[in-house]
């Protein structure tokens, strides 16, 4: 079977239903262990090779970041060709002779942080594009200064990009978080790397442990408690040692596709070697208690991670229940399961996830403001979402607003609304999933479905 061309005009696609989801995906290298395996050997000793990160705009800026303070990264992009990062030990950062600029990216600015807090006589500016300058920083600024010693500095008492911060020794600690957040678990472990003493890290829930896992392959003394890991403490005094890090397809955009396929009628998607770490899969689970066709099959580990391929199939799905024990889980995965809920019958919950309005964007208000464009019925509450379905949409002028999971997310709701739609700024896509809109061509098989 043929694929069905897409019309991509500049920054704007329209979309026409009336078509399955067809085929084999491999999705790009994840996100959040790319951003890590950069980090983490930029401040190694010896050199780390990272094969299958992702190369987008994202991790991009980490690697930018890191070559401005004197960290030599081969090119990235080369799909045959893995990064080879050259550690500088980790007090070998050298101060950048301009300010850090973190693009789009919550992850590169957060953890740059703790990094940096620690590197003594060293002064560092970081700052982002709009929307970061907009996202609380506080969340990592005070913990770091206040329990640590560490001197950051910024508009509203340092909560709020561009920041400055002044390296300097840190010292340990106890720190309870607020909200269950790996960036900010992440930062305090980096700045723990060279503390005085012991930092405990204790959240409300855990979230995603890609940096305990990658930080003990690189030699670091990390230990995790707790129910549920909530506990992670780290012991200074180890060097880390540079490592070949292989990573694993990135769950959150295998997301997408798999909310296309359970949705659109007549679909059949095999997604090969997608990261299934156990902090992760809240979408899997969800996805299961709608009723969705799917299957694991293939699980093995690589560099310390769980993966596996998914097959997911069309078919009748029921509604989902998500509370704030789940949402750390697929805190990104939100938007497209808002979509998934209005093609379920009957009514889906999203509560506890607050968090989705200090994302890119607001992603509760988005989400809602763009599916009502639709004919959508949602329901917007302080912390989450209210979705009865089955409903039935109609092609609609759409907008990212400039949010990359946005941008997806719509693209698969429409592919099953009555009528083209056009999506505007899908270059949004690029900080997460560089080749989406063509790969959305080559699955997108004509002529299974009614419209
Ligand atoms: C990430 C953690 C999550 C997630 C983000 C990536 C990470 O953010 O939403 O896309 O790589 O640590 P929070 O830590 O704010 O929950």
């Amino acid at each position: 079977m043929m694929s069905a061309p897409l019309q991509i005009e500049g920054n704007s696609i329209t979309i026409e239903p009336g078509h399955s989801l067809q085929g084999e995906v491999r999705v790009p290298g994840d996100k959040s262990i790319s951003h890590r395996a950069l980090l983490f050997g930029a401040v190694a000793e010896g050199v780390t090779t990272i094969h299958g990160m992702l190369a987008a705009e994202d991790p991009c800026r980490t690697a930018e970041c890191l070559r401005a303070m004197g960290v030599a990264i081969s090119p990235i992009g080369d799909k045959d060709q893995p990064v080879a990062v050259e550690g500088v030990g980790l007090d070998g950062l050298q101060e950048p002779g301009d300010i850090l600029d973190c693009g789009n990216s919550g992850t590169t600015m957060r953890l740059l942080l703790g990094l940096l807090a620690g590197r003594r006589g060293r002064y560092f500016v970081l700052t982002g594009d709009g929307s970061l300058r907009r996202r609380p920083m506080g969340r990592v600024s005070r913990p770091l200064c206040h329990a640590m010693g560490a001197r950051i500095d910024g508009r509203a008492n340092g909560t709020l990009a561009p920041l400055t911060v002044s390296g300097c020794q840190l010292q340990g600690g106890v720190i309870g978080t607020s909200v269950a957040s790996a960036q900010v678990k992440s930062a305090l472990l980096l700045a723990g790397l060279t503390a005085s003493s012991e930092v405990s890290v204790i959240e409300p829930n855990c979230s995603r442990d890609h940096s305990e896992r990658m930080l003990k392959a690189f030699g670091a003394n990390v230990q995790v408690s707790g129910d549920y890991g909530r506990h992670v403490r780290i012991t200074p005094g180890q060097s880390l040692r540079g490592q070949a890090v292989h990573v694993p397809g990135d769950i959150s955009s295998a997301a997408f596709w798999l909310v296309g396929a359970a949705i659109t009628p007549g679909s059949r998607l095999r997604l090969h070697h997608v990261g299934l770490n156990p902090t992760r899969i809240g979408a899997l689970e969800v996805l299961r208690a709608m009723g969705a066709q799917l299957r694991v099959e293939n699980q093995t580990q690589i560099t310390g991670e769980p993966v596996g391929d998914l097959v997911i199939e069309h078919g009748p799905l029921g509604p989902f229940s998500i509370d704030a024990d789940l949402v750390p889980r697929l805190v990104d995965e939100i938007p497209v399961l808002a979509v998934a809920a209005l093609f379920a019958e009957g009514t889906s919950r999203i509560q506890g996830a607050r968090e989705l309005r200090v994302k890119e964007t607001d992603r509760l208000a988005v989400m809602t403001r763009q599916l009502r464009a639709m004919g959508a019925v949602v329901e917007e509450t302080a912390d989450g979402l209210v979705i009865d379905g089955p409903q039935r949409l109609r092609g609609a002028r759409l907008d990212s607003e400039t949010d990359h999971r946005v941008a997806m997310s719509l693209a698969m709701a429409a592919l099953n609304a009555h009528g083209p739609s056009q999506i505007q700024g899908i270059d949004a896509a690029d900080v997460s999933y560089p080749g989406f809109w063509q790969q959305l061509g080559q699955l997108r098989m004509p002529g299974a479905q009614e419209s």
